[in-house]
């Protein structure tokens, strides 16, 4: 007896795949993130330092440049789970094992840029209040959640 053996043909699944866009890299996004607000930053230090004049335009610029950036670092996108390792990166794993602390200091950190941005400062003195006010959350953030790789 001759068995007919039916085979069914395996449809062939041709996936191809097409990478025409630059893989985002949330490890690489936000350094440059905080990359310019280093810069931005250090652009009106040498007024708080009393090194070069109070310039209401320069100071009121910066500040609304530092509040975009601020409000633009996310957990979600730019600190995915995972993304302490397989980079240089400095980020802590305290992050993602402390995350509602880092949603904490995020927040307060936008709060407080958004208040530096609005102020307007117009003299230095007003200009010193804001400028300690938002930049005391890079120092805090950094020494819970960032690590010294030597
Ligand atoms: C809510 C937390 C948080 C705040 C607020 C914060 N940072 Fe950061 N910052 C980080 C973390 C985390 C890293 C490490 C990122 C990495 O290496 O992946 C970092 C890294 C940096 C770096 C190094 C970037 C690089 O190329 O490796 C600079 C410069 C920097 N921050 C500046 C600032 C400045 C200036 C401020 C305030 C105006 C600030 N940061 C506020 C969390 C923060």
């Amino acid at each position: 007896m001759k068995e007919l053996v039916g085979l069914a043909a395996a449809p062939i699944l041709a996936i191809a795949v097409f990478c025409t866009s630059a893989v985002a890299d949330p490890i690489k996004d936000r350094q440059a993130l905080m990359k310019d607000q280093g810069k931005t930053v250090g652009s009106i230090t040498p007024i708080i330092k009393g090194e070069k004049p109070f310039d209401a335009a320069l100071v009121i610029s910066a500040l609304k440049h530092l509040n975009e950036d601020a409000q633009k670092i996310d957990l979600v996108t730019l600190f995915p789970a995972g993304t302490d390792q397989g980079g240089e990166t400095t980020a802590s794993p305290k992050i993602w094992e402390d995350s509602a602390g880092f949603e904490a200091a995020l927040t307060k950190y936008k709060a407080d840029a958004a208040k530096a941005a609005a102020a307007e400062p117009k003299d230095i003195e007003s200009f010193k209040v804001v400028f300690n006010q938002v930049t005391e959350n890079c120092g805090a953030c950094h020494k819970a959640f960032r690590i010294k790789k030597d």
